[in-house]
């Protein structure tokens, strides 16, 4: 998304020549504000080095050296012989005028570091258009009404058979319920598990939407520790329900063992107790085969089991399932209905066509490559530009790295820096509910390319 208007020369630049800060300081300064402030706007051009030594009446040497810093920042980018832009990725949160919105919502998703967003440019789009643009033409009358709030059955059929393949997840179409997210999916569990008074077990730290979504209907949180082999089942204590990320624990990314998860169904069964898995993003595993799900070791029906196409295809997409016990449809149904009754019929079934075709398979292994690199490129890039700074936690899978901070530095503060600069990490201490939280971040890397997280990495480490 480059503008093809001819550059813009920025006259107001406020260069004080009896001022003690160096010239380039002065020019980096000046372009940093004005693209913090959306007077200049992402994929916007930037006048050459020499056009802009020239309207200033100054040397190139600071022009250059204020370039080459905002490239390495991520404010501007370019290639040689097609010019220097401002950055298109770049995130301000402060732009003026009627593409706002759009933009910045479109942006979010890329920007570096952000957690759990996927690889937005390395989406077969074409494919994709084909597909629903078929759809849109070809819907019959009899699909352009109220769906079944259950979900279009053909799609449920291809999560049931992908599910059962991929995840070891022990199911068929008539237990799978079609939503609009696994937020949605959180919310219906809320709604037909929870009554005021109950107490919800939630792994800590652990995911926030699921903390505000389980809290809902006037139920105690009990914020259940988590080590390196998962939740700490012994201090679950008496709770109605436990919410738990097994296959990547979501922030800190252990998997959860096999004695852990024997142990934690045995709960589940004794204390009369449900079990929300959620199965965010176990697609992606880079050291070993993807774990299978807990819900496909549960013989007594204890496991909800909830998944997401947002971070396999798109966030925006908003289309997620929930494997429900055959003993608690009636009531996910219901509530799934006093949400918002269906989800939109054109993506259901362009989605069930796309994982028909095999084309959902054919991206998730072509992703698995991806993200490996990336999450290469992001280690490297830390090694590089952190060392000392922070301490990787896990990489073993997903789409984000949780690393350590030392004691004393606010992972808030380092976040509310690295924003300004573009970057879009996640504080660690955001996902402790209960216990004195440890300072550490989140740094997604499925959103951004290689050199865009090595370049993200070194802004790390200048502001660390
Ligand atoms: C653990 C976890 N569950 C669920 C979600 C959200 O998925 P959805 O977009 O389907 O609501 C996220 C998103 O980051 C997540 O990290």
């Amino acid at each position: 998304m480059r503008s093809t208007a001819g550059p813009q020369l920025i006259t107001h630049l406020p260069i004080d020549r009896s001022s003690r800060a160096p010239l380039y300081q002065q020019i980096y300064e000046g372009y940093r504000r004005a693209i913090l402030a959306g007077h200049l706007r992402p994929g916007q051009r930037i006048p050459s080095t020499r056009a802009l030594a020239a309207e200033l009446g100054v040397s190139r040497l600071p022009v250059l050296a204020a370039y080459e810093q905002l490239l390495n920042e991520g404010y501007f980018a370019g290639r040689r012989g097609s010019g220097t832009y401002v950055n298109a990725d770049l995130v301000t949160g402060r732009r003026a005028g009627k593409r706002t919105a759009s933009t910045s919502w479109c942006d979010q998703g890329i920007r570096p570091f952000r957690v759990s967003s996927p690889a937005l440019d390395q989406f077969p789009r074409s494919a994709w258009a084909r597909i629903v643009a078929r759809h849109a033409r070809a819907m019959p009358p009899e699909l352009m009404g109220y769906g079944d709030p259950a979900g279009y059955l053909p799609l449920r059929e291809q999560i049931a058979e992908y599910l059962r393949t991929a995840r070891a997840v022990r199911c068929e179409a008539s237990h799978v319920l079609v939503v609009s997210s696994s937020q949605a999916a959180l919310n219906i569990c809320a709604a037909a598990l929870v009554a005021p008074g109950d107490t919800i077990g939630i792994e800590e730290p652990g995911y926030p939407g699921a903390r505000f979504a389980l809290a809902g209907p006037g139920a105690a949180i009990a914020y259940v520790p988590v080590d390196d082999e998962g939740i700490d089942v012994e201090q679950i204590g008496a709770s109605r329900a436990v919410y738990v990320t097994p296959a990547h624990q979501y922030p800190l990314g252990v998997s959860m063992t096999a004695d852990r998860r024997v142990a934690l169904l045995a709960w589940a069964e004794r204390a009369d107790a449900w079990i929300i898995e959620d199965d965010y993003d176990s697609e992606y595993r880079y050291v070993s085969r993807p774990l299978g799900a807990l819900q496909g070791m549960d013989a007594h029906e204890r496991v909800v089991y909830m998944g997401t196409f947002s971070k396999v295809l798109f966030p925006a997409l908003r289309v997620a399932y929930v494997v429900v016990p055959p003993r608690l449809w009636d009531a996910f149904l219901r509530a799934r209905e006093a949400l918002d009754i269906f989800s939109p019929t054109l993506y259901q079934l362009a989605l069930a066509d796309f994982l028909r075709e095999g084309r959902f398979a054919r991206h998730i292994r072509r992703m698995r490559d991806i993200y490996r690199r990336r999450r290469d490129a992001l280690l490297a890039g830390l090694a590089r530009h952190c060392h000392g700074k922070l301490v990787v936690h896990n990489a073993d899978a997903g789409l984000h790295v949780p690393v350590w901070l030392p004691d004393g530095v606010s992972d808030v503060e380092v976040v509310r820096q690295l924003e300004r600069r573009g970057l879009a990490a996640t504080a660690l201490s955001t996902c402790y509910g209960g216990a004195t939280p440890r300072s550490g971040l989140l740094l997604g890397f499925g959103g951004a390319d290689e050199r865009t997280l090595d370049r993200a990495t070194r802004t790390l480490g200048d502001v660390l």
